[in-house]
């Protein structure tokens, strides 16, 4: 059985929202808005169904042929490699328009879908699973697994580690590159043992990294030299690092002598980019607030190895929030609010959580004036937005 189905919008998750001929929604994998398709529905209720394209009956002209031989080989690293690259900003920030409309109440919020950021060569951090001691990828759709030749997406230097490493004690691998220094390193989970890499390339066990072994590599954005260590988050690209700071310094307006909150605030990005002097940075992970005090030591930045949840607020004029995919949360909201701070710039890496947390912040005080989307993974659904929220 097939459906046909008139395609209305992306909503999230990557996936399109239409009808079928007896007005059931349809939630399809591989279609564009204004498009119709086929779908071979793998869910298929009452009120509504789910499944793939199988059948492009009327297609956008956003929609173009993958041009990759590893997701026409079914590889499921890039879930819209069949999206033109320049038409994903918009339709990135149409998800978001529309989280920000059911779980928000806020239709009229705008919503700008930013730069164009290259869609090859890009990611600097790429994880991976491992099939016959080889890096590899899941299959579209799939527990399994894809062992691919090549990988267009990522950078050139991680991308050699992907093909060329040999991991036989591993389940997963996390290949990590400085595009500006060179410096290159894999963490491999479970152990390293029997591992080969590329001559220069740092190889470390997550058993190690237990055991109390430390490693790092550098990367550079905007100029400015960042440590990053095997266990820290660093953003997938510098580029894209860069952008979303430029972002949050829109959003925060003059720094000056502001008294600036880096909430999640991993090895130091924000405000080492921003150049905030004396501020106070809020991160859990023990291998990134190591990180951050080398990297912001000129700043005088306070750093604070806590659970936002549990962190004693400071009062502050101006925070940065980048919390991991779940959001701030209430708990979260709770922190901020009691900072009082005047201006906020909310990253988010979805668009659900970005919903709920304005919704928070609006309902406490803090009016949202402008998201920015910063497309970090061209190729993918997945995106990252700043939101402005000015106190009211
Ligand atoms: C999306 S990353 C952002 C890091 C940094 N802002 C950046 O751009 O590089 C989220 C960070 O929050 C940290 N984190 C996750 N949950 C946390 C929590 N409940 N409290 C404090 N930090 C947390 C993670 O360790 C990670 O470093």
């Amino acid at each position: 059985v097939t459906l046909r189905v008139d395609v209305e919008r992306m909503v999230a998750g990557g996936v399109a929202l239409g009808r079928d001929g007896s007005g059931r929604v349809v939630l399809v994998e591989g279609a564009l808005p204004g498009e119709v398709v086929e779908v071979a529905p793998t869910v298929d209720g009452p009120r509504s169904a789910r499944g793939a394209v199988t059948e492009v009956v009327v297609a956008s002209p956003a929609r173009r042929s993958a041009h990759c031989d590893e997701v026409d080989a079914g590889c499921g690293g890039c879930d819209w490699a069949h999206v033109d690259p320049a038409a994903q900003p918009s339709l990135k920030a149409e998800v978001v328009r529309d989280a920000l409309a059911r779980l928000a109440r806020r239709p009229d919020v705008p919503v700008d879908p930013g730069a164009v950021l290259p869609a090859e060569g890009y990611r600097t951090t790429v994880r991976a699973g491992v099939l016959d001691g080889r890096a590899a990828f899941h299959r579209r759709r799939s527990a399994e697994l894809h062992l691919p030749d090549a990988c267009p997406v990522a950078h050139p230097l991680v991308e050699e580690v992907l093909i060329e490493g040999r991991f036989p004690s591993a389940r997963e691998v996390l290949v990590r590159c400085g595009a500006a220094t060179g410096e290159r390193m894999v963490v491999v989970t479970p152990s390293a043992e029997g591992a080969t890499v590329p001559p220069g390339v740092r190889l470390v066990g997550s058993d190690e990294l237990r055991g109390g072994r430390r490693a790092w590599i550098h990367e550079e954005v905007d100029g400015r030299r960042f440590r990053i260590s095997a266990a820290s988050f660093f953003q997938a690209r510098p580029d894209g690092a860069a952008a979303l700071a430029d972002s949050v310094r829109d959003a925060l307006g003059d720094i000056g002598d502001a008294r600036v909150v880096d909430l999640y605030g991993g090895v130091g990005l924000f405000t080492g980019l921003l150049g905030a002097r004396a501020g106070v940075l809020v991160e859990r992970s023990a291998a990134a607030v190591a990180d951050a005090r080398v990297n912001l030591a000129e700043f005088g930045t306070r750093t604070v190895r806590v659970a936002v949840e549990r962190w004693r607020p400071a009062p502050a004029d101006l925070v940065v929030a980048d919390p991991a995919r779940s959001g701030l949360g209430a708990a979260g909201v709770a922190a901020v609010v009691a900072t009082g701070a005047l201006r906020v710039a909310l990253v988010s890496c979805d668009p659900a959580s970005l919903g709920r947390d304005v919704a928070l912040l609006d309902a406490a005080g803090w009016e949202p004036t402008g998201v920015v989307l910063v497309d970090l993974f061209p190729r993918t659904h997945h995106l990252e937005a700043v939101t402005t929220l000015v106190r009211r």
